[in-house]
């Protein structure tokens, strides 16, 4: 790389991190830690500080924080890190954010990135990203942040990665390259769409899949998403499913999945972004999902009814 290109490389950047929760949350105080861009945090309601805990160290940093949208202006970069249904309701943010040069990256869970973000960013480039840390928020201005695999982030071979890579230096974040990005998106959706409302439909933790009856049912609705995934294009392998399947019985008992505890605290849930799309990918391709079609039709009507332990539910 000559001496321009790495002065081009290495500009400070204006970051705006939407949606401080438990993963904006943790990227937001990494990088403003870091030190090498401006981050401003887009929030809903105001801190003075925000505190990362990590293995190896705490962080306290003290990014600029914006709790209105019309007090925002044209950034760089968007790492927008709301539960995807919540992009609609980021759109004042986005509107504002967003120029020609910007480049929004996506933190959200799911496939279908560019088309779920395309109506919301006007001129601006999309980014898809796979987040694979575990983010946790500990407090409105507190989050844990905890390696879960190899890689805190995957992001496609192409320009768009490779400035994602570029943006994220110092920061001491693992970012795998991937030249088959869809087939990584689609093994994490696997997982996600089948496992995440099993855990929040029974209200019980990973503990849950370790029955032999749940297994089967569990690897049933894998094999039933692995196929949709290759009619996708994915490169999933014949025994993924399986494999899966014996992976979720290797996860602490105790450990919950983000849409159990938005069950537990009455959130709406993601599983039209995850489940959902595995449904909405097998319409296309003409691939029945029977068992995926349950998972997300109980859900969507565990998500409109009452908040499970709540006493004022019990008439
Ligand atoms: N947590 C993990 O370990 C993990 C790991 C991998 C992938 N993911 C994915 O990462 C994405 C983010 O998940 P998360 O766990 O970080 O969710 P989260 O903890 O619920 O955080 C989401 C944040 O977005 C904020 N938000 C929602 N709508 C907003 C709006 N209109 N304007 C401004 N802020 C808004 C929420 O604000 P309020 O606080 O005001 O509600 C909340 O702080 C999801 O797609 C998830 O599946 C999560």
């Amino acid at each position: 790389m000559s001496l321009s290109e790495h002065a081009a490389t290495s500009a400070r950047r204006h970051i705006a991190v939407v949606g401080l929760g438990s993963i904006g949350g943790v990227i937001a105080g990494t990088l403003h830690a870091a030190g090498r861009h401006e981050v401003t945090a887009c929030a809903r309601r105001g801190i003075e500080r925000l505190i990362v805990e990590r293995p190896d160290r705490t962080i306290e940093a003290r990014p600029r924080v914006l709790t209105d949208a019309a007090s925002a202006d044209i950034h760089d970069w968007v790492l927008l890190c709301t539960k995807a249904q919540d992009t609609a309701s980021s759109a004042p943010w986005l509107q504002r954010l967003c120029g020609h040069g910007t480049r929004v990256a996506v933190l959200q869970n799911g496939i279908g990135h560019v088309e779920r973000l395309a109506p919301f960013v006007g001129p601006a480039t999309i980014v898809p990203t796979i987040v694979y840390y575990n983010g946790e928020r500990l407090a409105p201005d507190r989050v844990r942040y905890r390696r879960a695999s190899d890689y805190d982030f995957a992001v496609s071979d192409d320009a768009n990665g490779h400035a994602f890579v570029e943006l994220l230096e110092g920061t001491g974040m693992q970012i795998l390259v991937s030249p088959d990005f869809k087939t990584m998106a689609w093994r994490k959706l696997l997982l996600n769409a089948v496992a995440n409302p099993i855990t929040a439909l029974t209200l019980q933790r990973q503990g849950v899949f370790r029955g032999e009856d749940m297994g089967a049912l569990v690897l049933s609705a894998l094999e039933e998403a692995a196929a949709v995934a290759r009619a996708d294009g994915a490169r999933v392998a014949d025994d993924e499913a399986s494999k899966l399947r014996a992976m979720l019985t290797t996860f602490p008992p105790d450990a919950g999945t983000s849409m159990y505890f938005d069950r537990l605290a009455g959130r709406r849930s993601e599983v039209d972004a995850l489940t959902g799309a595995v449904v909405a990918a097998g319409e296309r391709h003409q691939i029945a999902t029977p068992l995926c079609r349950l998972l997300l039709t109980l859900m969507r009507a565990a998500d409109a009814g009452p908040i499970p332990g709540l006493m004022e539910n019990v008439k």
